[in-house]
């Protein structure tokens, strides 16, 4: 008999064009784990519109990250791709466990706290309640392990306590997910402010690396990216630039840091910058050509979203439907 594979969830929202970072901290790392996991890969627009979005932006968004998954060698036939809306299991579990959670472990989400520092009370109450819809999309597969960028970690802890919460009021209905955080890459930093994740939401451009920025405009972005005035390729805690930079390229060309300062002794930055500048362009060129081409036909999108969400409607909704009996619903 065939043995059962692991089972893997993740997504990315499109509420903003994808980074380096949404690259290498999260998709990067898919493309190594559909050999041995059986995969979901989501676009999860329903997180999306926990900030407002224009619909034709998220039409269009939501469909790129599809092809970006796809160009990126995630392949269709393997995997189960789907769009988060075309699944109502993850709306619906998303209620049943809000009803399982507490205000005072949500107000705790550091993501919470610091967009709500920024917007006051205009935050929606998606956004406080956003970790309790991924802790439903990552359940309801009944997912052994996710694998997310460090920003996402937290969420992951909160998911399983909502699991195990679960499990022990009405009886075990969901597997308790491990989070898998890659070794290189898992936080890429802002290229002007490397003290902080590089991030979509930006205003600067100069602060980020779009996954479908131009070659020349990549590496512009690089040429600029802070450094300092110490002058040597090290990577240590003094030069945060130098050390994003040089995460980025070890991240790419799978070569580790000491590798890194040998290659680069004595020989300041010019030439460094240089490098990474066209590793970048040498890895995401070939993406963004496939891209275009996925995004010229639509209908091979379409047929793998359709089938992807069949698929997934299948495996949620025994999942739901096991929540709704423990709960004590009348079943039809
Ligand atoms: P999102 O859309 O913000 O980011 C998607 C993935 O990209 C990673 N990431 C980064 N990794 C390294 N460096 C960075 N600068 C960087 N920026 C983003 C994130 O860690 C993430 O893995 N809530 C999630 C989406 C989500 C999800 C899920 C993920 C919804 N449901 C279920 C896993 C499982 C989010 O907002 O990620």
């Amino acid at each position: 008999m065939e043995e059962k594979r692991k089972v893997i969830f993740s997504g990315i929202k499109p509420s903003g064009d994808l980074t380096l970072g949404n690259y290498l901290g999260a998709i990067k790392n898919w493309v190594k784990l559909q050999e041995e996991y059986e995969c979901y890969f989501c676009v999860v627009d329903l997180h999306a519109i926990t900030v407002q979005q224009k619909p034709a932006d998220l039409r269009k968004r939501t469909l790129e990250i599809l092809a970006i998954y796809i160009a990126s060698g995630i392949i269709p036939e393997k995997n189960t791709m789907f769009i988060q809306s075309h699944v109502p299991a993850h709306s619906e579990c998303s209620w049943l466990l809000t009803c399982n959670s507490y205000m005072g472990e949500l107000s705790r989400m550091t993501q919470y706290k610091d967009k709500a520092k920024k917007s006051g009370d205009s935050i929606s109450a998606g956004l406080f309640n956003y970790p309790v819809l991924m802790a439903a999309d990552i359940l309801l597969y009944q997912s052994d392990v996710v694998p997310v960028g460090i920003d996402q970690v937290q969420h992951l802890e909160l998911a399983r306590d909502i699991g195990e919460r679960f499990n022990k009021t009405y009886s075990p209905t969901f597997k308790i997910p491990e989070a898998y955080v890659p070794k290189a890459g898992a936080k890429i930093m802002d290229l002007q402010n490397p003290e902080k994740k590089m991030s979509k939401s930006e205003e600067n451009p100069n602060c980020y690396i779009l996954i479908m920025d131009p070659p020349d405009v990549i590496r512009k972005k690089i040429s600029r990216a802070v450094t300092d005035s110490i002058g040597e390729v090290r990577y240590s805690d003094e030069q945060p630039g130098v050390k994003n930079l040089m995460t980025i390229l070890g991240a790419i060309k799978n070569m580790t840091m000491e590798e890194i300062e040998e290659k680069y002794k004595g020989q300041g930055y010019a030439q460094f910058k240089k490098d990474v500048g066209e590793a970048i362009v040498e890895e995401l060129e070939p993406v963004q050509t496939k891209v275009k081409e996925l995004l010229e036909n639509k209908k091979e999108l379409e047929e793998i979203y359709t089938k992807g969400a069949e698929k997934a409607r299948y495996v949620a909704n025994k999942t739901l439907s096991k929540m709704k009996r423990k709960i004590g619903f009348i079943q039809m």
